[in-house]
């Protein structure tokens, strides 16, 4: 399953491509402008940092002329920017025409599997199933995904699942059983993915025995 950072912070997304762990990055306006700087500049600077997909969103949701103007400015930025488009009528004729000019997009704010279906339809590269905020409403938002992993199978549709709106490492762990092939990550959670008390405690006990024992590499 690929990796993909959730965030528009430079700092953190060059901490997590150090690590060698991102194999993407996904924006949107929210994330965008918590971080306060231009759109075009922290793009094309996320895509000198990540060698993979990146994802800028359009801000427009009800035109799909004025959405595919704002699609062909973020997509001229850099070879790496895929196109997010939010999930509508408008934006499914514009993820048409681009699906049709080669340029990859990532239909976004997805909830269903019938709303994954008709994205994947109209030739999606990525379908974002959000599942922390059904979650945040006592629903089961993996269930989507699972739905929707299935039905790309199913109908050997080239889409790729993207899971987003990720809340805590146990999404990570359903993502894998549901075969999807991405998840997009915030940091707090990409680092929590390290976090286990058994593995400190167990390196902390190797290290102490050895310390006690005397032994050495020379020995
Ligand atoms: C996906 O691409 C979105 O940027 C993101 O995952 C939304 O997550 P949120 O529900 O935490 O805002």
């Amino acid at each position: 399953m690929k990796f993909f950072i959730d965030s528009a912070n430079l700092d953190e997304i060059r901490q997590v491509a150090e690590m060698g762990l991102v194999d993407g990055v996904t924006t949107n306006p929210s994330l965008l402008a918590k971080e306060g700087k231009g759109f075009k500049q922290t793009i094309v600077e996320i895509c000198s940092m990540v060698e993979g997909p990146v994802s800028a969103e359009v801000v427009t949701s009800d035109n799909a002329e004025q959405m595919l103007k704002e699609a062909h400015i973020v997509s001229s930025w850099h070879k790496n920017v895929v196109v997010k488009i939010p999930f509508g009528p408008e934006g499914m004729k514009v993820v048409r025409k681009l699906s049709a000019e080669g340029v990859k997009t990532n239909v976004t704010v997805l909830f269903t599997v019938s709303q994954a279906l008709i994205a994947a339809k109209a030739g999606a590269t990525f379908l974002s199933n959000f599942v922390g905020r059904i979650d945040d409403l006592s629903g089961d938002g993996m269930v989507a995904v699972q739905d929707t992993v299935n039905m790309v199978h199913e109908y050997e549709f080239k889409s790729e699942v993207l899971v987003a709106s990720i809340r805590s490492p146990q999404t990570i762990v359903e993502s894998v059983r549901a075969g999807a092939h991405i998840a997009t990550i915030p940091f707090k959670v990409l680092n929590q993915l390290y976090t286990h008390p058994l593995t400190t405690s167990g390196i902390a006990q190797f290290t102490a025995d050895w310390q006690k024992s005397g032994l050495s590499f020379d020995s």
